[in-house]
C-alpha cells in the first residue's frame, strides 16, 4: 500500500493556478487525487497551464467572495464531489516601506490573504459539520509569519493572522473530527518571491542572505509537503504548521 496515495482525495485548492499552485495541482494528481482548482484567471488562461485530466477542474471565482465561493463548492460537488481537502493557497504581496504602504493596497492584500482564506474555509466547515465529514483544511502560510521582514509588513501581519486562523479553526472544530493545518514555504524560485527577486534589489540582497541552506526553494518542495499533509500519513497533525523553508526561519542569521 501507498502511504502517500490520495485516491480518496478530492481536493479544493485557491489559487490553484499560480507559480506554486501548478505544481500542487499537478503533483497531488500524481498521487491520485482529483483536484478543483480555484483562481480569478479567466478560464482560457488556466487551460492552457492546468494538466488535461478528468481528475482536475478549473472553477473561476473570487475566493474572498463569499456567495462566489458557495456556489464555487456547488459546482465542485457536482463536478467532482464534495471536497473532503481544501487548500486555502490563494495570495499576494507587495513590498513598500510601512511609512508609504498605500492602504488601499493594504486592503487588497488582507483581503485575498486573510478574507478568502477565511471564507473559503468557513463554507467548507458549514458543508462538513452537518454531514459529519472529518475534512482537513490546509492553510498556505509562510516563514515570514513568525519573522518581520522590511517592506513587506502587512504580508507578515496576514500570514501571522492565517497561522491564528488555522489554529483557531483546528481547536474549535476538533470535536467534529475536522482538522486544520499550515504549510509554510521559505523563498520560493517562482511567483511572488521571484517577481520581488527580479525587480526589487533591496528584496534580492536581503533574500539571498536569508536562506540557510543557500539556495532558492523549489515549487516541487513545497508540493511535496503538500502531498504529505492531504495524506493519511498525516491524519494525527492538527493546528500545527509544516514550515517547508530551507531554514529562513532561523533568520536573523549572522
Ligand atoms: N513564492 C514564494 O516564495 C512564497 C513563499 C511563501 C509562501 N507563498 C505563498 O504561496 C501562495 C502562492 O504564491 P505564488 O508564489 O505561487 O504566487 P502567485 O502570484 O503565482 O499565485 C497566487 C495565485 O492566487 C490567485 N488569486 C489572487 N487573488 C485571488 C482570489 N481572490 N481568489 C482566488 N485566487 C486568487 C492569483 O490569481 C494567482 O494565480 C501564496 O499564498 C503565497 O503567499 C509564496
Amino acid at each position: 500500500m501507498n502511504p502517500l496515495d490520495l485516491s480518496k482525495k478530492i481536493i479544493l485548492i485557491t489559487g490553484g493556478v499560480g507559480a506554486i499552485g501548478q505544481v500542487i495541482v499537478r503533483m497531488l494528481l500524481k498521487h491520485g487525487a482529483a483536484v478543483a482548482v480555484n483562481d480569478v484567471i479567466p478560464e482560457a488562461e488556466a487551460a492552457a497551464v492546468l494538466p488535461a485530466s478528468e481528475r482536475a477542474r478549473y472553477f473561476r471565482a473570487d475566493a474572498a467572495h463569499a456567495e462566489a465561493v458557495a456556489a464555487m463548492f456547488d459546482a465542485v460537488e457536482s463536478a467532482l464531489g464534495l471536497p473532503n481537502v481544501v487548500c486555502c493557497h490563494a495570495g499576494m504581496v507587495g513590498a513598500h516601506p510601512v511609512t508609504d504602504y498605500p492602504l488601499a493596497e493594504y486592503d487588497k492584500l488582507m483581503e485575498v490573504n486573510v478574507r478568502a482564506a477565511f471564507v473559503v474555509a468557513q463554507e467548507a466547515a458549514r458543508r462538513w459539520i452537518p454531514r459529519g465529514i472529518a475534512g482537513h483544511l490546509i492553510f498556505t502560510t509562510s516563514w515570514v509569519q513568525d519573522v518581520p521582514w522590511p517592506e513587506i509588513t502587512p504580508y507578515t501581519m496576514s500570514k501571522s493572522a492565517m497561522k491564528a486562523m488555522m489554529r483557531g479553526f483546528a481547536r474549535e472544530l476538533a470535536s467534529k473530527g475536522i482538522r486544520a493545518n499550515a504549510i509554510a514555504p521559505g523563498i520560493v524560485g517562482v511567483g511572488m518571491a521571484k517577481r520581488q527577486w527580479d525587480t526589487d534589489p533591496s528584496y534580492r540582497a536581503r533574500a539571498s542572505k536569508a536562506i540557510p541552506l543557500g539556495y532558492l526553494q523549489t515549487p516541487e518542495s513545497v508540493a511535496d509537503a503538500f502531498v504529505f499533509l492531504c495524506s493519511d500519513m498525516a491524519n494525527y497533525m492538527t493546528g500545527t504548521t509544516l514550515l517547508v523553508d530551507g531554514g529562513c526561519s532561523l533568520y536573523p542569521m549572522d
